[in-house]
């Protein structure tokens, strides 16, 4: 059977930039930065988007491409002992994508309700957020109900993400036209808006500031190579899967650059958005920056909409933020799926898309109904932390090792430099087979030493057992179809 196909370069770089380009260039970059040193945290953030960031793009783009099959049967062509590696990939993206859409759901329930005038979030948005809209209980032993707007909002995101990916790439191809662009004009007018409150720019200032001091704290290096890593969708067989239904000549290294050096601009410019609504809010209240700025859900969901609220025309800046929420987050959601259904599809090819697309949706539905409960705030917090930061960089390094000791880096960049008008240097070899290893794996373990000492969030162990439990099992599913399928 004929592969499916892009339409064009351009309509599979919407998707590659609309998967990278998420929550997270909103709610994660701009704090980072502000945490980290201010203007000093580029340096390690640059340097991790050229040494890592890029040269793994250049790798999943390169595999998909070549081999034209999804993570796992492209990891299985390589050795079939390796296809653990595409299977631990696509679970750790499936569990991602089942806590994000409903990260997704609030942001579509924020949207709707924008609609109201007076907002009803302006008396106190930090009790609308918490308990009208997550109707939070007070920890993670109690779960609570589910909410029912949520749970409606929920089943919403996944009819449409449904919708997206139903036809594969044909439809993706169509719903990126939209879910990439609006979202970066939404951000452009919301700047402009930012930009001329009072109080934006000390909270500019803010961001940018340089701290050179913080250059020796190890934790600044760590971080940048983590938000990396989860900006640019990397880990999660998205981008192999994506790469896989571009014809064989397309130009990799070029597609990688323009792919990972858009979406750190994007988040760059996030950054001016969200700091000059954060030095708007300390104004306002007669706070100081630090008590303001925060990252994650507190960001987007509280500081957000207060701000918003206080704004002339609040309901309409709260519309255009929240849709931008949405359709930021909508394209990110429905390119995990999509590596997912891919991935199946190679394996039973005489299934039609559509009917893995209905089976995979309604199972990360169900799935989901725990983020919906009074303790699903709880839940994601403790899951996203434990995949991003352990399943998706173990399996960084094994793509690594893979490609740069088994398949060959230098084969891989042969074919890379054959199609490509800006030849990759044996720097990428290099820095396949030992310096992404090797600072993935510090990270892995500094990570690991932290939680030890600490327990994360210091939430009771059973509840930590779950986020233990998504890093554990898919790296079980590596190493057991490694070993299996060596006897
Ligand atoms: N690159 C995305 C982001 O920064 O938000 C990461 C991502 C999250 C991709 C969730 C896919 C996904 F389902």
């Amino acid at each position: 059977m004929k592969r499916e196909r892009w339409t064009s370069r351009t309509i599979f770089l919407f998707a590659a930039i609309g998967s990278a380009v998420g929550l997270g260039n909103i709610w994660r970059f701009p704090y980072l930065a502000y945490e980290y040193g201010g203007g000093a945290f580029l340096i390690p953030y640059l340097l991790a988007l050229f040494i890592i960031g890029i040269p793994l793009m250049i790798l999943e783009f390169a595999i998909g491409q070549k081999l034209q099959r999804g993570a796992v049967d492209a990891f299985k062509t390589i050795n079939h002992r390796l296809s653990g590696i595409g299977v631990g990939a696509i679970l750790a993206g499936f569990i991602v994508v089942i806590y994000y859409a409903a990260v997704i759901a609030w942001s579509l329930l924020f949207f709707v309700n924008s609609f109201n005038s007076p907002l009803p979030w302006i008396e106190d948005a930090k009790g609308y957020f918490f308990n009208n809209v997550l109707g939070i209980s007070e920890s993670v032993n109690v779960i609570g109900g589910v909410s029912l707007p949520l749970l409606f909002a929920l089943l919403a995101v996944w009819i449409m993400i449904y919708l997206s990916v139903r036809k594969g790439v044909k439809s993706v191809g169509k719903v990126v036209l939209v879910t990439m662009p609006l979202p970066i004009i939404l951000l452009a007018i919301l700047f402009i808006r930012g930009i001329t409150l009072p109080g934006a720019l000390e909270g500019i200032v803010y961001y940018l500031k340089p701290d050179f001091s913080a250059l020796f704290d190890t934790e600044i290096w760590l971080a940048a190579i983590s938000q990396i890593f989860f900006t640019l969708s990397l880990g999660f067989g998205i981008m192999i899967a994506y790469a896989s239904f571009n014809k064989e000549t397309q130009d990799v290294s070029g597609d990688a650059y323009i792919t990972s050096i858009t979406n750190s601009l994007i988040s760059l410019f996030a950054g001016f958005v969200v700091f000059s609504v954060i030095g708007y809010m300390a104004t306002v209240n007669s706070l100081g920056i630090e008590e303001v700025a925060t990252s994650g859900p507190g960001l987007a969901f509280v500081v957000f909409p207060q701000a918003l609220a206080l704004m002339p025309l609040s309901w309409f800046f709260a519309i255009l933020f929240f849709l931008m929420l949405f359709t930021l987050g909508i394209d990110s959601a429905f390119s995990l799926i999509e590596a997912v259904n891919t991935a199946i599809k190679d394996r039973y090819p005489k299934v039609s898309k559509n009917k893995i697309a209905i089976a995979v949706c309604a199972v990360s539905f169900i799935l989901g109904v725990i983020f919906v409960t009074g303790a699903g705030l709880y839940f994601l917090d403790i899951v996203d932390h434990f995949v991003t930061n352990y399943t998706l960089v173990a399996i960084g390094i094994f793509e690594c090792l893979a490609i740069g000791w088994i398949y060959g880096a230098g084969k891989l960049r042969s074919y890379v430099n054959k199609v490509s008008r800006f030849k990759v240097g044996s720097w990428w070899d290099v820095s396949i087979k030992y310096i992404i290893p090797i600072a993935l794996l510090v990270l892995l373990v500094s990570q690991l030493i932290t939680d030890i000492q600490t327990p994360y969030g210091g939430y009771p162990s059973w509840a930590l057992a779950i986020g233990w439990a998504a890093v554990i099992i898919p790296l079980l599913i590596v190493f057991g179809i490694a070993v299996r399928k060596g006897e």
